[in-house]
């Protein structure tokens, strides 16, 4: 496709507004459809919003936004959504699962002549990674139950003989199924986005993103990014604080690599129809992150390990990205790389507040997150 017409929904946030430089560079036309979330952007409409792409301030959950947005367009690019681990259930819903079908409605309705839709699906969509046992080998794990985190016990053990299991990479062979409200809205879009790909012909990926960080991650929102929350709190010298023991683990993935994955895949139809993982292929420990991090910062500060868990959580998630690589794809930032060219935007932004531990306390009393039993062993 050598010029196109773009829709970014979500494209003042952390992924969108890189796709959205992405397009621009590529010299195709774009527009943004955002509600600019008061959660993420508390000071309004970042100045990173270039001034050449036209800015729809609508919602997703609005048929009009969605006729406004649509119009003209060949490639969407379907960022927009409500994340993290937030105390809501409807909004979920409502946001990431009706938002999505209101745009499928939209297009077969109006019958649009779009040529091609992405989807920013999520690693969430798993119940839990996949793992290998010394003796029974490779396992999808099952989400670990309440009893167990509640007794402090944080692994993942072997269904046959309970051992503890190591992870592995997970393909997107693993089975859905995520249990909590974030991730049954994100299956629910990708499901609704490739179905409706294969009924009506229009070509339509979903991609699963790892953990994704980078410039541009809000400052404010105390609910979702672990690179960001930790960076907030060790700049007001106060510990990250860090659930389970720590050695729960997790694929984070510089924000640019999530961007060439979805040119790549707009671009390529051999695609069509199909979902990937996007990721690194690696893991860091969540522990060993809060250190790295108070490293890079010069803050001789330690996690904190209350010996606190969120229920439905992973205990690990490494993407297994082979199938993407098939058509090409790399990723090219490693974690120091990232990390270091996000805190030298962190550095840009001036004083940064501190908003985790009044959501933290919102967390438990709504037992988003709980206390174990048992304090973790250190
Ligand atoms: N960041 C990650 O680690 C990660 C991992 C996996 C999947 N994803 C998915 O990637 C997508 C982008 O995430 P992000 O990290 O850039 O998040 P973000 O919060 O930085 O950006 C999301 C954008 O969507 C907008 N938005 C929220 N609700 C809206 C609504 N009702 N109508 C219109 N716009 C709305 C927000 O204002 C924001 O600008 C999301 O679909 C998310 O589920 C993100
Ligand atoms: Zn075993």
């Amino acid at each position: 496709m050598t010029t196109a017409s773009a829709l970014v929904t979500g494209g003042a946030g952390l992924i969108g507004s890189h796709i959205v430089d992405a397009a621009l560079a590529r010299g195709w036309d774009v527009r943004v459809l955002d509600s600019l979330e008061r959660q993420t952007h508390r000071d309004g409409k970042p100045k990173w919003v270039p001034a050449e792409v036209e800015f729809v301030h609508g919602d997703v959950r609005n048929r009009r936004d969605w006729e406004r947005a649509l119009d003209g367009i060949d490639i969407v690019f379907h960022e927009a959504a409500y994340g993290g681990y937030m105390p809501e259930i409807a909004k979920f819903i409502h946001v990431n699962a009706y938002g999505t079908a209101l745009m499928l409605e939209t297009i077969r309705n109006k019958n649009l002549p779009v040529r091609k839709i992405v989807l920013a699906s999520s690693q969430a969509v798993y119940n839990e990674g996949a793992y290998t046992c010394a003796e029974h080998g490779h396992f999808y794990g099952e989400t670990r139950p309440v009893a167990q985190l509640a007794a402090g016990d944080y692994d993942m053990h072997c269904p046959i003989c309970g051992r503890v299991a190591v992870p592995v990479p997970t393909d997107e062979a693993a089975p859905m199924g995520g249990e909590n409200v974030y991730a049954i809205s994100k299956a629910d879009q990708e499901r609704l986005v490739i179905s409706f790909g294969r009924a009506t012909g229009i070509p339509a990926v979903a991609l699963r993103y790892s953990c994704t960080y980078g410039p541009r991650q809000s400052l404010f929102n105390p609910y979702t990014g672990v690179i960001a929350i930790f960076c907030t709190r060790l700049l007001n010298d106060l510990p990250p604080v860090v659930y389970e023991d720590g050695r729960q683990s997790r694929d984070l993935v510089f924000v640019e690599d999530i961007v060439r994955a979805n040119l790549l895949v707009a671009t390529d139809d051999r695609a069509d129809g199909q979902i990937f993982n996007v990721g690194t292929g690696n893991a860091v420990a969540i522990g060993d992150l809060a250190r790295l991090l108070a490293g890079r910062l010069g803050k001789e500060i330690a996690p904190s390990i209350p010996g606190e868990y969120r229920p439905g959580e992973m205990r690990a998630l490494i993407s297994d990205i082979s199938r993407l690589a098939q058509l090409g794809f790399r990723p090219e930032t490693d974690l120091a790389t990232g990390i270091d060219r996000y805190l030298g935007w962190i550095a840009e932004q001036g004083s940064v507040a501190e908003y985790f531990s009044a959501a933290a306390r919102r967390l438990r009393a709504r037992q988003v997150v709980k206390r174990a039993r048992e304090a973790a062993p250190a």
